[in-house]
């Protein structure tokens, strides 16, 4: 299997941070087959990273261009060479209104300028605990998926919001049954890859990533220590 660790740096990181944290991976050895990806704040989109990391934006415009004081669009992203871009993330959707039609315009966006998006889902507390966790996925991904994609262009992270930042995470198996009703539910687009995000730490990682319908994980607190984060990309081994 090829696996993507995406970091998510959200808005944390200035540019001698950008520049001490890539030092840090420069005699790092990269696992085979995998991915590694990282996102931090816009402007620093245009550095190099100087090893084997690639860059994502961690959102975009619906819009292709025009007057959107702002906004990202998806033109300079690929004048840029970047790859991914994080899309429809629980703090969007909860601080920024995003909705599922936003994320799918959004992902279309992208797919037409050959970004490939890491759409992400997730259930609240509350419907975790009321056993909605795949009726609300379910919705997600027929909302969110733009209807003439395939597989090989955009990427689910699932991260459940109750997970996200506060140390919890779901049980092993329920990861496991979760990841493979995604995979269920995406056959029609082909075999899609699904990563994991949610409290994912260096003592967590290795068995998150050995289940069968698990392609990778999506960090975001532990990716801002390059030690953690290395410790996250060498338990895909
Ligand atoms: P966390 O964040 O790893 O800090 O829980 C994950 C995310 O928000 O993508």
């Amino acid at each position: 299997m090829s696996y993507t660790i995406v970091a998510n740096w959200k808005m944390n990181g200035d540019l001698a941070f950008f520049q001490s944290y890539f030092k840090a991976f420069h005699d790092f050895k990269f696992p085979q087959n995998t991915d590694v990806i990282v996102a931090p704040q816009a402007p620093l989109l245009s550095f190099d990273t100087g090893c084997a990391i690639t860059l994502a934006a961690q959102t975009l415009s619906k819009h292709a261009s025009g007057a959107y004081t702002g906004e990202l669009n998806a033109e300079i992203l690929t004048s840029l060479d970047i790859k991914h871009v994080i899309l429809g993330h629980s703090e969007r959707r909860q601080y920024f209104n995003e909705t599922n039609e936003m994320v799918q315009a959004k992902a279309a966006q992208a797919i037409a300028n050959n970004i490939r998006p890491i759409i992400c889902i997730g259930e609240s507390l509350k419907a975790y605990e009321a056993e909605e966790t795949c009726s609300i996925l379910e919705q997600q991904l027929s909302e969110a998926i733009p209807k003439a994609a395939t597989a090989d262009q955009f990427i689910i992270a699932y991260e459940p919001l109750w997970a996200i930042g506060t140390g919890k995470t779901p049980t092993i198996e329920e990861i496991e049954k979760t990841h493979h009703f995604i995979a269920t539910k995406t056959a029609k687009y082909g075999a899609v890859k699904i990563l994991y995000g949610g409290s994912v730490k260096p003592n967590n990682a290795a068995e998150i990533l050995s289940q069968a319908h698990v392609n990778g994980v999506l960090v975001g607190g532990a990716s801002l220590k390059p030690d953690d984060f290395q410790a996250i990309i060498s338990a895909v081994r």
